[in-house]
């Protein structure tokens, strides 16, 4: 008895990324992980076919006492809207137009709800994180292989954003801005702050004017190293939940869908 009450609080949440995809079971109530997160890198060609496959590995490998057949919240690298990939910055382009539900409902035998890998990790940020209870404008961006941004007002998302692909001085500014520009260019934290994130979150504030930038993404780990060196209006903070954002989030999105 005491096992099926733990049971029915834990979710799943897989994401899909450029590089990785990653799972973990998730404690609803805290976000936090109930038990280590599995991780396969992502094949190439990233086909929907493919990545399917692996999320089906992942999804029957994660353990941590979430029940069996629980549903999958998913996060997808691009526009999702309701359920169908729109965009594919950072996968295949023949992402495009699939039913992203559809397909891995049909590779998993489960429920799936599928969202904007940026939005999970707002929403997560939001129940646990650094946007908990803030109100006004919140920007989230994740810096990754490409940058993800989620736009949160006193607590609604407003969702499929794509600030990551603003034009700023001629470039699209995930290609100048995220942390695979960083590694790709071998800058240095410092030039990589001050050169491109602080000409970035410049415009984003120039246009929406927010309270507060959560930044999240891999680097945030890092985010001693470099959040120091940006001068902004707003508020700036590490997301709380780090990379675990997306996949607490995704599995909350699907718990409360399918519940
Ligand atoms: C995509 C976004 C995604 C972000 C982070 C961008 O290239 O267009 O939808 O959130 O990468 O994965």
């Amino acid at each position: 008895m005491a096992d099926q009450a733990a049971d029915t609080h834990v979710g799943v949440g897989v994401d899909i990324g450029g590089s990785g995809i990653k799972g973990a079971p998730v404690d609803l109530g805290t976000g936090a992980f109930t038990a280590d997160r599995v991780k396969i890198r992502t094949p190439q060609p990233s086909t929907p076919e493919a990545v399917s496959r692996v999320v089906a590995q992942i999804a029957s490998s994660v353990g941590g006492g979430a029940p069996s057949g629980a549903p999958l919240g998913v996060t997808f690298p691009g526009v999702v809207r309701n359920g169908t990939a729109e965009t594919a910055a950072n996968v295949d382009d023949a992402w495009i137009g699939q039913n992203v539900e559809g397909l891995l409902s049909e590779a998993t035998g489960r429920a799936v709800a599928a969202v904007n890998d940026a939005d999970a990790a707002a929403v997560a940020e939001h129940r646990w994180g650094a946007a908990r209870g803030v109100r006004g404008t919140v920007l989230l961006t994740t810096l990754g292989t490409g940058i993800g941004t989620a736009l949160l007002v006193d607590g609604h998302l407003v969702p499929n954003t794509e600030f990551g692909h603003l034009v700023v001085d001629g470039h699209d500014a995930e290609t100048r801005a995220s942390s695979a520009a960083k590694e790709r260019e071998e800058l240095s934290y410092e030039e990589w702050a001050t050169e491109r994130l602080q000409r970035y979150y410049e415009e984003v504030e120039r246009l929406l004017s927010p309270d507060l930038i959560v930044i999240g993404g891999g680097v945030s780990r890092k985010a001693d190293k470099f959040l120091g060196y940006l001068k902004l209006k707003a508020d700036v903070a590490p997301a709380d939940l780090r990379n675990a954002a997306g996949i607490a989030g995704a599995a909350l999105i699907a718990a409360e869908r399918f519940a």
